[in-house]
Parts: C-alpha cells; sequence; structure tokens
C-alpha cells in the first residue's frame, strides 16, 4: 500500500527538483556582470556593463577576489566574449545606455586578450553595427557578432579587423515598439548557429556555410512565453553542454534557467526562482572545463539591478552581480 502512495510523490519531486546552485563570487552593489568564458585552466571570466568596462578572472576554488585583467576606458560596458585558439578570447565592448539601451554610433569595438598577461589590443571598431551584444566563434580566425538592434550577425576577422553583415533573418529581428533588446546570445553547434532573442522570446537556429552565411532560414527551438517574469524581460545569452546536445538559456526576467533539449525542443526549469535572490536577473551560462567541475553550469547575473526580485514580499534590488556554480551532474 505505501509504495503506491509512495510512487506518485517520489515522480512529482523529481519533476520539480532542481539543480543545487551555489554562489561563487558576489561583485559590490552597482556591479553589472554580464557574460563569460572558461579557461581551459579552469578560471573564470566575466564582463562587465556597470560599473564599467571591464574583464575580471575568478577562480572558481577560492573566495578571492577576482583580478582585473582588462579595462577598456574607451568605452562604458564589456558584453559578449568568446574564446578562438587556446587562451586567445575576444570581447565586444561599446557605450550601451543603461538608462535607454541606446548605443552610441560607431562605439562597437572588439579587442583581443592572449593570455599570458593578458596582452590587450582593439581588433576593430564595428562601425556600421548598431548594438553588438553576444559574441561566438565560427573559426580560429573569425568570430560572430550579435546585433541586437539591427537584427543581424557580424562576422569579424580577427586578423585584419575587417567585418561584413552574414546573416539578416526575422527571428533575429526586433519589433520597433519593443523596448528591451532583441537578438542577445550566439552559440554554435556543428555547422548550426543557435541564438536566443529577448524581444521575440525564442531560442532558434539556423544552419551556417563555412563562412557563416546561412544555408536556409532560421528556425525556432522552444519559447520562453511560459516562464513567469518579473516585466516583459524574457531569454538573455545561454551555455551549450559540451556534447551539443543541450542549451541552459538564462531567464533574466524569470530569475531561471531554461534547459532546451535542442533535438525535441523541450523545455524544463532547472534552477532558480522569480522570487528569489539565487539567480537574480541571470545574462549568460558557461560549463567548466576541468574533470573536477565539467558538469558545472557557471551563471553571470546582473545583480537585478534591472528587475527587482521579491523575495518573501521584501523587495531585492541592485545586491551586486553574481557568478554561480549551477551542478546539473
Ligand atoms: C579547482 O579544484 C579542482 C579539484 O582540486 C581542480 O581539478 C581544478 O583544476 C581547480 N580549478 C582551478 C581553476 O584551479
Ligand atoms: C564612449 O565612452 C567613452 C567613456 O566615456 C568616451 O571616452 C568615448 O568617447 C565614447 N565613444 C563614443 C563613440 O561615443
Ligand atoms: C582575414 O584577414 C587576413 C589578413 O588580412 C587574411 O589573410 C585572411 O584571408 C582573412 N580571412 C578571411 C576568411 O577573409
Ligand atoms: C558600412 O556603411 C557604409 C555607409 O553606409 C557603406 O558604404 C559600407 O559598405 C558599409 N561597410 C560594411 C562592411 O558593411
Ligand atoms: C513574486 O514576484 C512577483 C513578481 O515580482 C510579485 O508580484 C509577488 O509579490 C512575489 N511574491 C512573493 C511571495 O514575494
Amino acid at each position: 500500500m505505501q509504495s503506491f502512495l509512495l510512487i506518485p510523490l517520489f515522480i512529482a519531486s523529481l519533476c520539480s527538483a532542481l539543480y543545487p546552485s551555489s554562489l561563487v563570487y558576489q561583485f559590490p552593489k552597482g556591479t553589472w556582470v554580464e557574460n563569460l568564458a572558461v579557461r581551459s585552466s579552469g578560471t573564470v571570466l566575466v564582463t562587465t556593463i556597470l560599473p564599467n568596462a571591464a574583464v575580471y578572472e575568478i577562480n572558481p576554488n577560492s573566495s578571492t577576489t577576482p583580478k582585473v585583467v582588462a579595462q577598456f576606458s574607451s568605452s562604458l560596458a564589456a558584453l559578449g566574449i568568446t574564446e578562438t585558439t587556446p587562451d586567445t578570447f575576444y570581447v565586444v565592448s561599446n557605450n550601451v545606455s543603461t538608462a535607454t539601451g541606446a548605443v552610441a554610433p560607431g562605439s562597437n569595438k572588439i579587442w583581443r586578450l592572449s593570455f599570458p598577461g593578458p596582452k590587450v589590443a582593439l581588433v576593430s571598431t564595428v562601425t556600421n553595427a548598431s548594438f553588438l551584444n553576444g559574441l561566438t566563434t565560427l573559426n580560429s580566425q573569425t568570430i560572430l557578432a550579435a546585433d541586437a538592434t539591427a537584427g543581424a550577425v557580424w562576422a569579424i576577422n580577427t586578423t585584419s579587423g575587417a567585418y561584413k553583415k552574414v546573416i539578416s533573418d526575422p527571428l533575429m529581428s526586433k519589433p520597433a515598439s519593443e523596448k528591451v533588446v532583441g537578438l542577445n546570445g550566439l552559440k554554435i553547434t556543428g555547422s548550426t548557429l543557435y541564438f536566443t532573442n529577448t524581444a521575440q522570446k525564442v531560442f532558434a537556429k539556423i544552419p551556417l556555410n563555412a563562412d557563416g552565411t546561412p544555408t536556409t532560414s532560421a528556425t525556432k527551438v522552444a519559447s520562453s512565453t511560459n516562464v513567469p517574469v518579473a516585466n516583459t524581460e524574457s531569454y538573455d545569452d545561454f551555455g551549450l553542454d559540451k556534447a551539443g546536445n543541450t542549451a541552459y538559456c538564462v531567464v533574466g526576467g524569470g530569475n531561471v534557467i531554461q534547459k532546451v533539449v535542442l533535438a525535441s525542443g523541450s523545455t524544463s526549469i532547472v534552477a532558480g526562482n522569480l522570487n528569489s535572490t539565487d539567480l537574480a536577473e541571470p545574462t549568460s551560462g558557461q560549463f567548466g572545463r576541468t574533470t573536477s567541475d565539467a558538469g558545472t553550469l557557471y551563471v553571470t547575473t546582473s545583480g537585478a539591478i534591472n528587475i527587482p526580485v521579491y523575495k518573501n514580499g521584501v523587495k531585492y534590488q541592485d545586491i551586486g552581480g553574481q557568478l554561480v556554480a549551477v551542478k546539473t551532474s
């Protein structure tokens, strides 16, 4: 008899089970952590939009203060980051206004960080872009940058700094009436580019040619319309598992991670809660790279700087951007 009662309870608890998460580091108030990349050594590089455009290196094993490894004084904000060849990273910076979301024309830049050091160099000023946001690697010499306002993807030659628009697709566009950003995160697995569009609340994919141009138009994989959010802000960036089977999309206004099985498009919430500061307005995610943390998704947050979190009726806003470790296995 007892087992009949226990089985439904067991199933119910499995369905609602969240992965355990723990805080790695919380920055001071006024810090908006925007994106991250993991070095092969296991340390995590995080970019900041506020209080200034910087890249910090964090050892997830240590509670010591993160080290500033780059600061872009000619820009207001640092955003997407990607690795091309071992320990060579590229970072987007620009002059986005966190009050209005407008980006100063001509302010989108791409920087190279080469470790050891790192040595920091300006690679390109992408004058024709409107609002560069997420970044991903196409090949050892070429990166792709999401243009959140233009609804397009730019390919940047990291050797010459030359750039060209390679994709423009209806699923990347932002309706003019929308206040939130459009195209946001980008990641490639195989020859498929996955991306999030915040305004359209869509996670989608598009198959690419070797030069980054699409072979056909984009198709929807999943949506965040069923995820409760405190305002209209939905998907931000996302992380892919190493096998390229699963995406972990962060929902900024929902303070949660939505897991998406790429083959089926099925979704489930695996970390966070609308009314919890565990993931206070998450911005992106990336898996660990050492044997001990290969199943850990590191998640950056803005510290609820845009959207307050209500926990037990108490309002939390600008608690300081976080780096959180979510144990998926
Ligand atoms: C953290 O500790 C684990 C276990 O000792 C180790 O495998 C990993 O390389 C360490 N990471 C860093 C960044 O030192
Ligand atoms: C971006 O902001 C920086 C820092 O305030 C300023 O020096 C620079 O001129 C601005 N660039 C543009 C293109 O507006
Ligand atoms: C990138 O620029 C370098 C240097 O100008 C050039 O040799 C290379 O062919 C370019 N790559 C592509 C894919 O255009
Ligand atoms: C940049 O914009 C200018 C002016 O509209 C245009 O002439 C040029 O071809 C564009 N370049 C690229 C690489 O898109
Ligand atoms: C949960 O969050 C929603 C949206 O911010 C808010 O309206 C509600 O009061 C919160 N509930 C609790 C118990 O704090």
